[in-house]
C-alpha cells in the first residue's frame, strides 16, 4: 500500500506519524489543515480508536473538523477548549528560525489563532519546504471582500518599501469565482520571491485596512518534525537555549490501515 504513495507523501506521513507521538492522554490539541495535517488526524484517530487515547481537539478548518469526526476524534471549538497544550500543523515554507509561510490551503487565519492559543506548536513537513530565505512560495494574505481591490493596491504600494523582491499580488480563485475562506474572506497571494525581514513585513501588512491576517508565522512554532520518504524523522526543538536535534524512524508498513484516500 505504501508503494502507491509518492516519496513526498511518504515523507509527510512519516512526519505526521512521529509528531503524533507528542500527543498524550488528556491533552487539548490543535489540528492543522492540509495534506500533512490530514495524515496526523488519521493517525490520532487510530490512537483514539485502538489505544483509547483521550483528547479533545480544535480543528483549524471545516475540512479538518470533518476528517477529525470521521476518524473518531472528539472535536470541540476553540472557545470550548479555551487554551491548547499543543498544535500540530503543516507549513508551506520554513527557515532555520522556524518562521513559516502558511495558508497554501487557505486556512491561515484559523491556523494562526489556534497555534497562538497553544502552549506549543509543532510543524510537520517534508524536507523540500526548508529554505534559507522565505518567499519563493507566494505569501497568502487574507482580506475582507469589501473593497478588496483597494486593499490589493495598498498592499502592493507598501511592498515597495519592504525588503522583498517582487510586489505582484493576485486574488486566489476557485474556478471562475474568488476562493472564499472559512471566515468568508478572500485571499491575495503575494509573489515576493524573497522576504528579507518577515517580522517587519508581517507587522506592516496587518496595518493595512482590509487585511485580516497574513501567512507569516513569526515566533509561533517551537519545533519542526521533518519527514523523509524512507520513514526517518528529524526533530528540531527551538525551545531550548541551543537548538536540539533528535531522530526517529517510522515503520511505514505498520501503518497500511490508515493509507486510504484523503
Ligand atoms: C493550510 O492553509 C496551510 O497552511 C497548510 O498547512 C500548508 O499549506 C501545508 O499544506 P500541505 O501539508 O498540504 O503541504
Amino acid at each position: 500500500m505504501t508503494d502507491q504513495l509518492t516519496p513526498i507523501d511518504r515523507a509527510k506521513y512519516a512526519a505526521a506519524h512521529c509528531a503524533a507521538d507528542f500527543v498524550q492522554d488528556g491533552m487539548r490539541v490543535g489540528l492543522g489543515t492540509g495534506s500533512t495535517a490530514a495524515w496526523l488526524v488519521r493517525r490520532l484517530g487510530q490512537r483514539v480508536r485502538e489505544d483509547g487515547l483521550r483528547i479533545i481537539a480544535v480543528p483549524t478548518s471545516t475540512r479538518t473538523a470533518q476528517l477529525g469526526r470521521e476518524v473518531g476524534i472528539n472535536i470541540v471549538s476553540l472557545d470550548e477548549a479555551r487554551w491548547l497544550d499543543l498544535t500540530i500543523d503543516g507549513a508551506d515554507e520554513f527557515d532555520s528560525e522556524l518562521t513559516l509561510i502558511k495558508g497554501g490551503g487557505g486556512a491561515l487565519l484559523q491556523e494562526k489563532i489556534v497555534a497562538t492559543a497553544s502552549d506549543q506548536m509543532v510543524v510537520i513537513t517534508d524536507a523540500a519546504k526548508e529554505v534559507k530565505t522565505l518567499g519563493a512560495f507566494p505569501l497568502p494574505v487574507e482580506v475582507v471582500p469589501f473593497g478588496w481591490q483597494a486593499t490589493k493596491v495598498l498592499v502592493e504600494e507598501i511592498l515597495a518599501s519592504m525588503d522583498v523582491m517582487g510586489r505582484q499580488s493576485s486574488l486566489r480563485m476557485n474556478g471562475d469565482q474568488p476562493f472564499v475562506t472559512d471566515e468568508g474572506n478572500y485571499i491575495l497571494d503575494l509573489a515576493l520571491g524573497r522576504i528579507g525581514n518577515p517580522r517587519q513585513l508581517s507587522l506592516v501588512l496587518n496595518q493595512v485596512p482590509g487585511v485580516v491576517e497574513n501567512g507569516l508565522f513569526v515566533d509561533i512554532a517551537d519545533q519542526v518534525v521533518i519527514g523523509h520518504a524512507d520513514g526517518r524523522c528529524e526533530m528540531r526543538d527551538l525551545t531550548t537555549g541551543s537548538p536540539e536535534t533528535s531522530f526517529a524512524q517510522v515503520n511505514l508498513r505498520e501503518a497500511t490501515n490508515i493509507f486510504s484516500d484523503l
